[in-house]
Formats: C-alpha cells, structure tokens, sequence
C-alpha cells in the first residue's frame, strides 16, 4: 500500500469483530515499530503485549472506561524509558525526545496494521499510574500510548481535518 493512502485511509477503530491476530502479525507491527527514528538512534521504546482478558479489562478501568479496549483481540502498549534518552541528551531526552520517539513508533504501527487490514485506536487517556500497577512497569519508564489491536468492526466517516491554509505558515510564524 502506498504510503499516502494508508496515511489518510487509516481511522481510529473503537469496534472489533471477534476474530483473533496471529502473533506473527503482531511481530510485524513490532518490526515497524522498532525502525521509527529516534534521537540518538537510542530506541528508548518498550512494548508490552497484553492479550488475557483480565489484564486488558484492567487497562479499560485506568483508561477512564474505555471498554473497547477490552474488546480487542491484542493490546499493545507503548512505553517510553525515560533513563536511556535521559543518558543521552539529560532532561531534553527524559521529557521530550523518549516521548517523540514512542510516538513515531506508536504511529508506525497503526499505519502497518491499517496497511495490514487491522483495524487500531491511539488511547492516550489514562491513569498512568494505574497502568505502571497493572503492568509491573518500573519507574524510569512510562506508558505512552495504550494501541487495541484487532479487525475492525466499524468504517468511520473520516473526521475534519483544518485547511493547510490554517496551519501553515511561510518563511515565519
Ligand atoms: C495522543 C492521542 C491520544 C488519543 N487518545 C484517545 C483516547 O483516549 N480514546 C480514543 O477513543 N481516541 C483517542 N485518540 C484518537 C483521536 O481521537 C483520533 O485520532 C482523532 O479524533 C482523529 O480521528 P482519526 O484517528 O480517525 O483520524 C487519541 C489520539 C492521539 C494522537
């Protein structure tokens, strides 16, 4: 799929059939994931696959109720090490560049399940200390970006977008 298309095709799926993902296509969204750039080239990305039920109506509760989350076959979230990009580049890589590579990261991988026929929604409304309790997550590391994963039951009508008029600007701001 070219790249354009699977960048204005890809939508938030918050509805999912129940049909499963196979691990081997969950590699694949890893294996985007993990050629996202990043400063340094420090990688400081940590996923955690999440599939027993228990765990995932977990992360549902900390993400306010969001109950599809649940729904979904695969959950995958994205967390940032603060430690290594701080080891870098101090407190521009601990607050700043660790968050900007996960989410390159995050966004690799919805446009691979898209460009996959999966269907995903960036969750990035949670109690995040709820999320490090769930997930045994130590601290230095943060969770990012909560990503169901599964096929989607739903074909959203694409959301507005502003003009390019409204958002760029020449030469300055
Ligand atoms: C940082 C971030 C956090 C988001 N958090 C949530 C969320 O918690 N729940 C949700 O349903 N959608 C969430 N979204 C998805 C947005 O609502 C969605 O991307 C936006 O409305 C545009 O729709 P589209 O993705 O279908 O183009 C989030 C997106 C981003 C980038």
């Amino acid at each position: 799929m070219d790249v354009l298309e699977a960048v204005k095709g890809r939508r938030s799926i918050r509805a999912f059939k129940n049909r499963d993902v196979p691990a081997e296509i969950v590699e694949k969204l890893i294996e985007a994931a993990r050629w996202a750039p990043s400063a340094g080239n420090i990688q400081p990305w940590e996923f955690i696959i999440v599939r027993k039920p228990k765990i995932k109506r977990r992360l549902a509760e900390a993400a306010l109720d969001q109950v599809f989350i649940e729904e979904a076959p695969v959950v995958i979230v994205v967390c940032a090490n603060e430690v290594r990009s701080s080891q870098g580049y101090g407190v521009r890589g601990e607050t700043l560049y660790c968050i900007q590579d996960t989410a390159a990261a995050t966004q690799n991988i919805h446009l691979t399940a898209y460009s996959l026929g999966l269907g995903t929604c960036w969750v990035g409304a949670f109690r995040e200390e709820e999320t490090r309790e769930i997930l045994k997550i130590p601290y230095g590391i943060r969770t990012v970006a909560i990503i169901p994963v599964g096929y989607s039951a739903e074909a959203p009508t694409p959301r507005m977008r502003k003009s390019i008029s409204q958002i760029v600007h020449y030469e300055t701001f």
